[in-house]
């Protein structure tokens, strides 16, 4: 196994390229079972979670082939169903649920199961197919929905902290090939969700109001293969710009949309960074003291839970009392303890954790949990005093493009070695 190892203190400096968006290309290239005809995507990122995706697609039965940051993929003939070895490694596998039962009217999925940031149920994709007319059952650790017809329907898709990611996306890709109009309502608003419908609606969908809480699916009898370019990553970009402002440093993020950004950057201003656009970059920069501020997670437009921890780690350099509140993932708090071992003062209530901030960190060992938790230990460790060892690096390979490399750019010593 790697891990990485940062000197920190290194202000980070100069320009980072934002790549394309795990979180939109995943659904996206599931999407390609709906045709048999080819599908093209670009600015895929080069990620585990990505290249395992196209495993998944293969092994269904589809071609599917890398080029640079582009993927064709052809599901001409597949099968529809994914067993447990397949499915187990990625939780966002899910998402094939839905082009399959669209496509094939069946799809045998093992459930994913849950993960350290919490439970991850997926009774609102169910109940989704099922308002579609598909017979739902859970048998032997699989999900099996089949139906002789789909029939679009009006359906409500909010849970207990609001709206569904993936569940949206499944339902909306469910219901492009059933007969008749849907209407789904509390649907997720993520950029991540409008570009699939933009994917979707080039292959010949009908989907309207993406973006917005209602959406309309007009159903139609087959889909075509269309090419597509994905998102920048929100995410990421936002992982780059808590860097830069924990470094007190000033990176140029290039290629993100401000546009996704607005509730991550409105917290990085009030604590006092600057971000202005300049040409086609937006330049993140900190010089002075940074300011305490209280955060809770939302669904879009509101604070992503994806940048909760990289957050966190920014307040625990900051003078003062932070207060976060998980609101979408109940146990997103495993950085907690490892940001405690480089020396952060944080106590979890409930629901919040109570940043008490401004105490120098210093470097030491530190296990990566999850995705965004390596990404916030990183970041921990770029400002912390002496050597951080970021264990488990693989949890940030699955979401992050060559985050080391991106970082030496940027100035900072980090390198990847053998765990020891
Ligand atoms: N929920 C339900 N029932 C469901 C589905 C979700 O109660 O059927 C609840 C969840 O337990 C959670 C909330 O609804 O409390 C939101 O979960 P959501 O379904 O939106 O999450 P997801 O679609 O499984 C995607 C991203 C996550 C991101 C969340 C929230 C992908 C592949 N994953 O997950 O990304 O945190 O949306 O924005 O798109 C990451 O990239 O690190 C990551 C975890």
């Amino acid at each position: 196994m790697e891990s990485l190892l940062i000197k920190g203190g290194v202000p980070l400096c100069g320009e980072v390229q934002i790549s394309g968006a795990k979180n939109a290309a995943l659904p996206i290239m599931a999407a390609t079972l709906l045709t048999g005809e080819p599908c093209v995507i670009r600015r895929v990122p080069d990620l585990s979670d990505v290249k395992f995706m196209g495993e998944i697609l293969t092994c269904l039965g589809a071609e599917v082939r890398f080029q640079g940051d582009s993927v064709r993929i052809q599901a001409r003939k597949i099968s529809g169903s994914a067993d447990y070895d397949l499915v187990r490694k990625m939780r966002g596998s899910i998402c094939i649920m839905g082009p399959l039962l669209g496509r094939l009217r069946k799809a045998s999925v093992s459930l994913p199961g849950g993960c350290v940031i919490g439970a991850r149920p997926i009774n609102l994709h169910l109940k989704g197919f099922e308002a579609l007319g598909a017979r739902v059952m859970i048998e032997n650790g699989y999900v099996r929905a089949g139906a002789r017809r789909l029939v679009g329907a009006d359906m409500f898709l909010g849970g207990r902290a609001g709206s569904t990611v993936l569940g949206t996306a499944n339902v909306m890709m469910a219901a492009c090939l059933a007969e008749g109009v849907t209407t789904v309502e509390s649907a997720a608003c993520e950029p991540e969700v409008v570009d699939l419908a933009a994917f979707l609606n080039a292959m010949g969908a009908k989907i309207a109001g993406a973006g917005s809480p209602t959406l309309t699916i007009t159903g139609v009898k087959e889909l075509h293969g269309a090419e597509h370019e994905v998102i920048p990553d929100r995410i990421e970009a936002a992982t780059y710009a808590i860097a830069a402002a924990a470094t007190g440093g000033e990176v140029p993020l290039r290629g993100a949309r401000a546009g996704h950004l607005h509730a991550v950057f409105d917290k990085l201003r009030d604590t006092g960074v600057k971000i202005d656009r300049v040409g086609p970059a937006i330049v993140v920069r900190r010089h002075g003291r940074l300011k305490p501020v209280d955060i809770t997670t939302l669904p879009y437009a509101g604070f992503p839970t994806d940048v909760q921890a990289q957050m966190m780690a920014l307040m625990t350099l900051t003078p003062g009392i932070s207060i976060i509140t998980e609101r979408i993932f109940e146990s997103r708090f495993m950085h907690v303890s490892e940001l405690g071992r480089l020396g952060a003062d944080i106590e979890i209530e409930g629901p919040s954790a109570i940043v008490k901030g401004g105490k120098p960190l210093s470097g030491a060992p530190v296990m990566a949990s999850d995705l965004r938790a390596s990404a916030a230990l990183v970041i921990a460790g770029l400002a912390a005093r002496g050597t951080t060892q970021v264990n488990r690096v693989y949890h940030l390979d699955r979401g992050y493009e060559s985050m080391d490399a991106k970082l030496r750019r940027l100035g900072a010593r980090i390198e990847r070695v053998e765990e020891s």
